[in-house]
């Protein structure tokens, strides 16, 4: 197991997980662990969500939410290590030591800083920092590969620029480079509107919805009156269905959006059915949960004290 290539990804306890979420980054992620070729780390990004999530009851449901999500879409809680990020103290140590060398114009140039900006919002601190300790993330366990949505691409960049940045003025090679793996034809799952489904957009198709938010939903998908084909419906169809049997449905239900929107439905309910299963004996016994983060945060405590003392003396500070 020690010598395996690492595995690792994190999602925000940010909000109720979307199918954009699924598809973008739960599947590709479990797959890849599925493989048994990784050692393989979750990860529950509290403190990056802290930004966005400044509500004790909402933070504290959440995590213990997205933990339950990554064990109920597959992952083997004997195989991994799930935990959360705030309980292990390095992520944000290797944040501040990575902020020491990156430069504010090089931080200006990430997306996710440019359109608040063009936005005139104003952004708190940490998510102008957001990159960093997302670097801290990823480069304290040695990752090798990092499965991510198309936008986060740049947060990868940033985080291999990072880790050449530390070894070459450190001149050591204390960090691995990671890659980032985006899954073709699944890039952004697009949501109700078109748009990409984001939970800041108001588009969403909900992961653990009831069947009827799914109705509400799916029947809100916004369809071009013009055409005979339902850009938006089909786009999200083809994720749950072979384009074969789609190009069938879709030509002999030609202009009626109505009955395309009911298979859809069908067809969603069908496909997640067992995650659903899953996620519902998952929660009823909390225990479970608490058992996986427990160990899980030994783990990464563990792997990620050792990096520490590497950094720590790669710097001159032990
Ligand atoms: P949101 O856009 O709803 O705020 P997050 O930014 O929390 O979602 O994204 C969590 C993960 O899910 C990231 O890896 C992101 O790339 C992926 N993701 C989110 N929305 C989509 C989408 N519409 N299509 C593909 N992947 C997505
Ligand atoms: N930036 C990711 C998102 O969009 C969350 C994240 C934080 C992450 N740290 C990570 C993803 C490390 C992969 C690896 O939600």
């Amino acid at each position: 197991m020690a010598n395996k290539p690492v595995l690792l990804t994190g999602i925000q306890p940010s909000g109720d997980l979307h199918i954009g979420n699924y598809f973008g980054a739960m599947k590709p992620f479990v797959e890849l662990a599925q493989t048994g070729g990784y050692q393989t780390y979750v990860m529950v990004v509290d403190y990056h969500a802290l930004n966005t999530v400044q509500d004790s009851d909402q933070m504290r449901r959440r995590i213990r939410e997205i933990a339950m999500a990554y064990l109920a879409v597959g992952l083997d809680p004997n195989e991994i290590i799930l935990f959360q990020q705030s309980a292990v103290p390095a992520h944000t140590e290797l944040a501040w030591i990575f902020d020491a060398i990156t430069t504010m114009p090089y931080l200006m140039r990430a997306h996710a800083f440019k359109d608040a900006e063009a936005k005139n919002k104003e952004i708190s601190v940490g998510t102008f920092n957001y990159p960093m300790l997302m670097a801290a993330d990823i480069l304290l366990y040695d990752t090798t590969l990092v499965p991510v949505g198309k936008d986060n691409k740049q947060h990868i960049e940033i985080t291999r620029d990072t880790a050449e940045k530390f070894n070459r003025i450190f001149k050591e090679e204390v960090f691995t480079l990671p890659e980032g793996h985006i899954q073709s034809g699944v890039e952004i799952v697009p949501g109700t509107d078109g748009q990409k489904m984001s939970k800041s957009y108001g588009n969403v198709i909900q992961l653990f919805g009831s069947h009827d938010d799914l109705v509400k939903a799916v029947m809100s998908i916004v369809t071009d009156s013009s055409g005979e084909r339902p850009q938006n419906v089909y786009a999200i169809h083809k994720l749950v269905r072979s384009e074969e049997e789609l190009e069938q449905m879709y030509t002999e239900h030609k202009g009626n959006y109505k009955v395309l929107k009911e298979f859809l439905i069908e067809d969603l309910d069908r496909y997640f059915a067992p995650i659903r299963a899953k996620h519902e004996e998952l929660k009823s016994d909390d225990s479970i949960v608490d058992l996986v983060l427990e160990a899980g945060k030994r783990e990464a405590r563990a792997v990620s004290e050792t990096k520490m003392e590497q950094v720590r003396r790669a710097i001159g500070v032990a």
